[in-house]
């Protein structure tokens, strides 16, 4: 019996699964379920990515802490897997405290043998927010074509690459600051060091050819050592020892599988240095997207290797997914996410589609939605289970559901069961669309067998009881052969089928043994035509999904009225309110959500800063009434003092309302 340990990619606690995700979780759930059918000891390990800036923000801007965004997160991630069926082992959160335990120590072994190395270094800082700013946080105008907006590391509108620095009239995303560079430690790892280990390792076959070959690429370029540490504020691990200093995301990321893994363990009762000391004999897995290969194949193994871990026997990366051949797009509604999926298609179809895509190779595969729905009627609904719906009805009504005590055609059947290893080699080697053309092959000939019998006439002709009663256990013993081949992809309907079949959870063995003298249950028909009008309906819907700001998710947003606590009349009677006519307003220069407003109060004119850019063009506000926080104190911000407050109301961004609120606002919108 194998000892294997199988992963998925940490999905990021910031956003909900999308299909493209579902890929992978499919691709590996199969390889996982096929293991254990094997009679192999596989546990399929996952957790959230629940690290770093962006994560970070996101609870900030909800207004809720990083931790109950993450648990939020997690609840709806793990919603989404059970209703597409992965079955993991375990589930788990990178900001755990085996993690926080497991990044501690594999950062100390590494430093005591001295892979991680220090110094200072310059980057963009946020002055207002007091952080340093992610590239994707930093926009500007690209030095290249000057187009506006863009990220501090590629232009989407020309293509060019530069750094930040190089951006012209820069602004931090968070908040429209422009940035200023400001130095501070980093801890580095020494990627370096493992040259020599990391040529020889990613050729001796832990790695698909294609993969290898892109390797050869990297090291040529020379491999550079690697910031593993972040300033606060971060949501991560702070670095023992060291204040203020955090472990990147991606440094605890991958130790996050090891840390659920050690979870697991602990739940139940397992060994965990059995299979994670460096001379473990049991086997490492790990599925990943095309995008992490370099932190998989290079960062990881060498974390592992510089802190005494074993290294993975193999890491599998697969392609990306396209829908109607083109990147997912918000636009065109082919973003779609994984609960807009469940909520009008079957699960099952995707796996089936998926896995009938999968090669073992890394290239993108397209989900073509009418061949989707071509593929899915013709060959589960048409071939599959019609078989067991053809035959199941005579058994049931003309022999108590009991099947016949031999097989009629035992060379048929052979034929069926001495293809079963070669199928499992595709599935072993990944091979998944390869498996499933040879199981839909079979799946004709089964239906070419009852064609050329034709129970149907069979069964009305006097005298030819036992005939029907064998054609249609013929049929009902190849439907099981099809049923255990396809049960890793389709968990759900074998599940049914082991029901109608009476039977305990297939293994991959019981292919090979015909059901004789069994005893089968009622059929109820095993899955649905793919209704066209749902797809539709499911592109309709992620539209809408993407029109929902931010995103559709289940994290829950601090309401407004909670915010605000209740203030005695006498703090509200001291705020001086007025009318003010706006006499000018000009946009500011570098500030991205300001506008700068002269406004009239009777003869006094004063100087205000108002966040609302987004909602006006300064040319339609001059001459408006609206309502003025008179007595503020004065307030110097970056581009000037701001002599009182103007009140608006909204959400923010486009949608917020000065007051006269005459073009929108509505009742109960926060005064901001
Ligand atoms: N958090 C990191 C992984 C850390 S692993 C220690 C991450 N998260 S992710 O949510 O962005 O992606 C999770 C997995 O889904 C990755 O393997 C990624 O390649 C995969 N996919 C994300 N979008 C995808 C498609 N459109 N198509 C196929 N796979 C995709 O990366
Ligand atoms: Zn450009």
């Amino acid at each position: 019996m194998r000892k294997i340990l199988v992963t998925s990619a940490l999905p990021y606690a910031n956003a909900p699964l999308h299909i493209g995700h579902i890929v992978e979780y499919t691709q590996t759930d199969i390889w996982a379920r096929f293991q254990k059918m094997r009679g192999n000891q596989c546990w399929y390990i996952c957790a959230d990515d629940s690290h770093g800036t962006p994560i970070m923000l996101h609870a900030r801007q909800k207004g809720i802490t990083p931790e109950e965004l993450i648990v939020a997160m997690s609840e709806e991630h793990q919603a989404d897997f059970r209703d597409f069926r992965i079955g993991f082992d375990n589930y788990h959160s990178t900001h755990s405290d085996e993690n926080r335990e497991l990044a501690s120590l594999i950062f100390e072994r590494n430093l005591a043998a001295g892979h991680i190395s220090s110094r200072n270094i310059i980057q963009a800082y946020d002055p207002e927010e007091k952080m340093f700013l992610p590239d994707r946080f930093i926009k500007g105008e690209c030095p290249k074509c000057g187009a506006k907006d863009q990220y501090g590391d590629n232009c989407e509108v020309c293509g060019a690459t530069y750094s930040p620095t190089e951006l012209k009239n820069s602004y931090s995303v968070v908040s429209g600051a422009k940035p200023v560079e400001k130095e501070s430690e980093h801890f580095f790892f020494k990627l370096a060091d493992f040259e020599n280990m990391l040529k020889e390792w990613t050729r001796s076959g832990h790695l698909q050819p294609e993969v290898a070959n892109k390797l050869d690429e990297w090291f040529e370029a020379g491999l550079r050592e690697w910031d593993i540490s972040r300033d606060a504020p971060y949501f991560g691990f702070e670095i023992p020892g060291h204040p203020g200093k955090y472990f990147y995301v991606w440094m605890d990321a991958p130790i996050g599988y090891m840390a659920s893994f050690k979870n697991f363990c602990n739940k139940q009762g397992l060994d965990f240095d059995e299979y994670w000391a460096e001379d473990s004999d049991t086997e490492l897995y790990h599925f990943i997207g095309k995008d992490i290969i370099y932190f998989h194949a290079l960062f990881w193994p060498a974390m592992l290797d510089g802190a005494g871990f074993r290294k993975p026997t193999t890491i599998h990366a697969h392609g990306f997914l396209t829908v109607n051949g083109q990147k997912m797009s918000k636009s065109r509604g082919s973003f779609i996410q994984a609960r807009t999926y469940l909520d009008h298609l079957n699960p099952e179809y995707l796996r089936y589609y998926f896995a009938a895509k999968l090669g073992s190779g890394v290239d993108d595969i397209d989900l073509n939605l009418e061949d989707f729905a071509l593929r899915v009627n013709s060959d589960l609904v048409g071939k599959v289970v019609n078989i067991a719906s053809r035959c199941a009805g005579f058994i049931n009504k003309r022999f108590d559901g009991k099947l016949s005590d031999e097989l009629s055609e035992p060379e048929l059947f052979q034929q069926f069961t001495d293809a079963s290893e070669a199928i499992a080699e595709h599935y072993e080697k990944r091979k998944f669309s390869r498996a499933v053309r040879e199981i839909m092959a079979f799946a004709d000939k089964a239906n070419q067998y009852i064609d050329e019998k034709q129970p149907w006439v069979v069964a009305k002709e006097e005298g030819r009881e036992q005939e029907l009663q064998d054609i249609c256990s013929m049929g009902i013993n190849l439907f099981k052969v099809l049923i255990t081949w396809l049960r890793p992809i389709l968990p759900g309907t074998a599940g049914d089928a082991e029901a109608f079949l009476n039977l305990a959870p297939l293994q991959w063995d019981d292919a090979c043994t015909p059901l004789l003298s069994h005893q089968i249950n009622k059929f109820k028909p095993l899955m649905t035509r793919v209704d066209t009008k749902k797809i539709e309906a499911m592109l309709e819907a992620s539209k809408e999904d993407m029109k929902a700001k931010p995103h559709k998710t289940a994290v829950p947003a601090k309401t407004e009225k909670e915010e605000a606590p209740t203030i005695a009349f006498e703090d509200f009677a001291k705020v001086d309110l007025r009318v003010a006519r706006i006499v000018k307003a000009q946009a500011v220069e570098g500030a991205d959500k300001l506008l700068q407003l002269t406004v009239d109060l009777d003869g006094e004119t004063r100087n205000i800063f108002a966040g609302i850019k987004a909602a006006y063009d300064p040319a339609d506000l001059e001459g408006r009434l609206t309502v003025v926080a008179a007595n503020l104190a004065p307030r110097k911000m970056r581009f000037g003092v701001s002599e009182g407050m103007v009140l608006a109301a909204g959400p923010g961004g486009k949608d917020i309302f000065l007051l006269n609120p005459d073009e929108g606002a509505q009742p109960g919108m926060k005064i901001k």
